[in-house]
């Protein structure tokens, strides 16, 4: 397996040599020290003038060195953006300001435990765990106003726009009883925000749906028989899907002071597809092969019987004792995801169809978010690099309507991040846009932002935007027109 040279950067804080067991902090993991703005960036290209708003990604940024162990999902969230308007571009990186970075800046140290750790059940946290609320995973605009998601269910903090600033904990005017996941989702039709919460303790997982002014609307408990680790959501017009797998820290092995994980592979995977505004009863589980997944493409409704869902699945999440495996891993996490289809009737409460499209490691999907929910033709994964870590050396067009693929490298030793959809001025069709990342290039230690033109994806970036600092490899991105950020100023 190739190596990635771990020897251009390391968190400040640590010593050379203190790295090991900690390879999320060197190399293009590195967090960074300094919040800045630049404006008037360098371009190698040309910025297309049919086009404007703000990329901006979500990262574990952790600002102060860890107490013993780490991992990649502790670090608070950092996020950077790219502001383009009229072909030029500004660059601004700020921390998501949670309650929890208050408290260590004030102590000057980490306070929390690595969630590889048993928890510090004296500290305040989400997710019943006292685990540290990061904000470090997932973007989501709505109701003009960008939301910082944690995976593992916390406060959704509200972004303003350009300057990237944290507004505070949006509690949906006092009505958000307990958290808000990574991942939940916006309709395009309605302007409805469907999320979940999970938690250790009962109820395990909870189900909203807040209207487009920031009303919640609907919020049901969901029966599942224990504690699951949920990451992600779909939706239709008419239905949400929420996932029982069987991956979860195993609650009664941390009643006698120790920390696991565990996939219970004896268990069947199970999705539950409850109508919008369904009540607890309404859910209907369809089992399928057991499997995790992190992330899931799309949804959408074929015809009245049967639901489609495209998603990257794993067969073993946690690499059993004994074997061996090229994959990527995050501490105890083991990354072997493929691209599969699933669809469910909802005459025969049968999952028919559990089909894998395609072998090559791939995840991170995302799409044209005017069709999330709807039939997509198209979405764009990152493919996973040969590597110990997490990286991504290329993005992957799936076109669903010809079941074929195309893949844009971005070169030797250099590694995207999530790409975001941001779709021309009048676009015509489901691609008429461009794609919008981050790029690192391990060479020189440098990152671009580039723009690649979604129907002609295989000739790579129209321009490539130089951001004058190192941006890390990171989590979850979003686009936000320019036309919505106007609409919120005013
Ligand atoms: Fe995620």
């Amino acid at each position: 397996m190739k190596e990635v040279s771990k020897e251009v950067a390391i968190a400040s804080y640590l010593q050379e040599g203190e790295i090991k067991g900690m390879p999320y902090l060197a190399g293009m993991f590195a967090p960074v020290d300094k919040e800045i703005t630049a404006e008037n960036l360098k371009v190698e290209g040309e910025i297309p003038r049919d086009f404007a708003g703000m990329y901006v990604r979500n990262s574990p940024n952790p600002k102060y060195r860890p107490k013993r162990k780490h991992n990649w999902f502790d670090g608070d969230g950092m996020l950077h953006g790219v502001h383009i308007e009229n072909g030029k571009a500004t660059y601004r990186n700020r921390y998501v300001r949670t309650q929890a970075l208050a408290m260590e800046d004030q102590a000057g140290e980490a306070l929390y435990n690595s969630i590889i750790e048993m928890p510090d059940f004296s500290l305040p946290g989400k997710h019943s765990a006292s685990l540290k609320d990061t904000g470090n995973t997932d973007l989501i605009f709505h109701n003009g106003n960008l939301k910082a998601l944690w995976w593992l269910s916390g406060d959704p903090y509200s972004i303003k726009l350009p300057e990237l600033e944290t507004l505070g904990a949006d509690n949906l005017k006092g009505e958000l009883k307990r958290n808000m996941a990574a991942h939940a989702k916006v309709c395009p039709l309605t302007g409805d925000l469907m999320f979940y919460d999970f938690d250790m303790r009962p109820p395990y997982l909870t189900y909203g749906v807040v209207d487009k002014n920031g009303n919640l609307k609907h919020y049901v408990p969901i029966d599942l028989p224990g504690y699951r680790m949920q990451h992600d959501m779909a939706i239709t017009p008419n239905y949400s899907i929420l996932f029982d797998l069987p991956l979860y820290w195993d609650t009664e092995a941390m009643k006698r002071g120790k920390f696991m994980s565990m996939f219970n592979k004896d268990l069947p995977s199970r999705f539950g597809i409850i109508p919008r505004f369904g009540q607890s009863h309404e859910i209907r589980w369809f089992e399928a092969p057991t499997v995790f997944i992190y992330h899931m493409v799309n949804a959408y409704e074929l015809n009245e019987n049967e639901l489609v869902m495209h998603a990257c699945t794993i067969d073993k999440p946690i690499l059993p004792k004994g074997e061996e495996s090229d994959a990527p891993t995050i501490g105890f996490m083991q990354l072997e995801p493929k691209l599969a289809k699933y669809v469910f009737n909802l005459k025969t409460g049968k999952t028919t169809t559990y089909e894998i499209l395609d072998d090559v490691w791939n995840e991170f999907p995302i799409i044209n978010t005017q069709k999330m929910g709807l039939q997509n033709r198209f979405s764009y994964n990152c493919r996973f690099a040969h590597n110990s870590e997490l990286l991504f050396d290329a993005l992957i067009k799936y076109d669903y309507q010809q079941n074929s693929s195309k893949h844009y490298e971005y070169g030797e030793h250099r590694y995207g991040s999530e790409a975001a959809f941001a779709p021309r001025n009048n676009a015509q069709s489901e691609d008429d846009g461009y794609l919008v990342t981050f790029v690192y290039d391990g060479r020189n230690d440098t990152s671009v932002l580039e723009i690649i033109d979604a129907q002609n994806f295989e000739k790579g970036a129209v321009a490539k935007i130089h951001i004058p600092q190192r941006v890390p490899i990171g989590f979850h991105a979003c686009w936000v027109n320019q036309a919505e950020m106007m609409a919120v100023a005013q």
